[in-house]
């Protein structure tokens, strides 16, 4: 809410404001939730003056009404649907990841999500030459790994992935950089969090960005698994994927079903089964 503030207008002098200051009218929104007749008498200004002040502070802060249409065509020219190169995945997100969206992970430890987050950042680099930034907050980010797929693909020259645009943002994994500062002062840790999370929506919207982060699972009162980051952070992501493992098979195979728990988009309850391989991760036909 913007203080009344001096040279927002010629008769809006620290005197005149001072005065409103004295009669409770501080914001731009106080002066004009009053009608003109009232802030003649509260500022002992001409009803001219008054008006003036009025005419304004209505240019300079109300909103500029958008035709909804306009927006929409805007918001479909500015969407970008990023997929991550494993098929049923895609295939479940209707796509893959959206711009100005919040995607999240969620899985016990070993289940794959770093592997997911390294294979679709390799697939979005490479594929649709955008940039990608990887937080990595637990050292699981492997150049190795990275090196392994890029080598079974026979991609011969990878510096050909020229990145121009930022278009991804991966967090792996979210509960490392805030689980610690949840202990102790709960509101602190619960603050920081909001705050972070509120930064990660700006971001995604502001910059059309897909934004992807990992989450883990911890045991529920009643030996059930749930997202480590609890119900208050449940409310930002807009899809939410978690993901559990399957059998291992005698010959080595890593399976894993993908569940869809959120989306706007996607009815829940979609699944995708997928192997992480050494060539990197594929659509799992059962
Ligand atoms: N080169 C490879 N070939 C086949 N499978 C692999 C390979 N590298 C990793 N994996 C599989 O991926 C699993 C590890 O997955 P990942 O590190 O992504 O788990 P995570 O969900 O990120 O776990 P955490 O919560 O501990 O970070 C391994 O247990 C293995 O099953
Ligand atoms: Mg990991």
């Amino acid at each position: 809410m913007s203080l009344l503030k001096p040279r927002l207008s010629p008769v809006l002098t620290q005197d005149v404001i001072d005065t409103l200051r004295k009669q409770g009218v501080r914001t731009v929104l106080d002066f004009l939730e009053h009608n003109a007749e009232e802030m003649v008498k509260k500022a002992g200004m001409s009803y001219k003056d008054v008006l003036a002040i009025r005419h304004v502070l209505l240019a300079q802060y109300s909103a500029v009404p958008v035709n909804g249409a306009d927006m929409y065509e805007d918001a479909l020219n500015s969407m970008a649907i990023l997929p991550t190169g494993v098929k049923s995945l895609d295939t479940m997100l209707d796509g893959g990841l959206y711009t100005s969206e919040v995607t999240e992970l969620v899985g016990p430890a070993g289940v794959g999500k770093s592997q997911l987050c390294m294979y679709t950042s390799l697939n979005i680099s490479r594929n649709l030459k955008q940039n990608i930034m990887y937080i990595d907050s637990t050292g699981d980010f492997c150049i190795q790994r990275l090196q392994d797929i890029l080598y079974s693909d026979q991609v011969e020259d990878e510096t050909n992935a020229f990145y121009q645009h930022l278009k991804l943002v991966i967090v792996d994994s979210l509960p490392a950089v805030v689980l610690p500062v949840l202990g102790g002062a709960q509101t602190d840790g619960h603050g920081y969090l909001m705050h972070l999370a509120r930064m990660m929506k700006t971001l995604a919207v502001d910059f059309n960005l897909a934004l992807m982060t990992t989450n883990n699972v911890v045991q529920g009162e009643a030996g059930e698994t749930k997202p480590a980051l609890g119900r208050a952070w449940s409310h930002i992501p807009n899809t939410r994927v978690e993901i559990k493992k399957q059998d291992i098979t005698p010959d080595g195979e890593n399976r894993r079903t993908a569940v869809l728990t959120k989306c706007s988009r996607q009815p829940t309850g979609l699944t995708a089964e997928f192997t992480i391989t050494p060539s990197g991760i594929e659509t799992y036909h059962s």
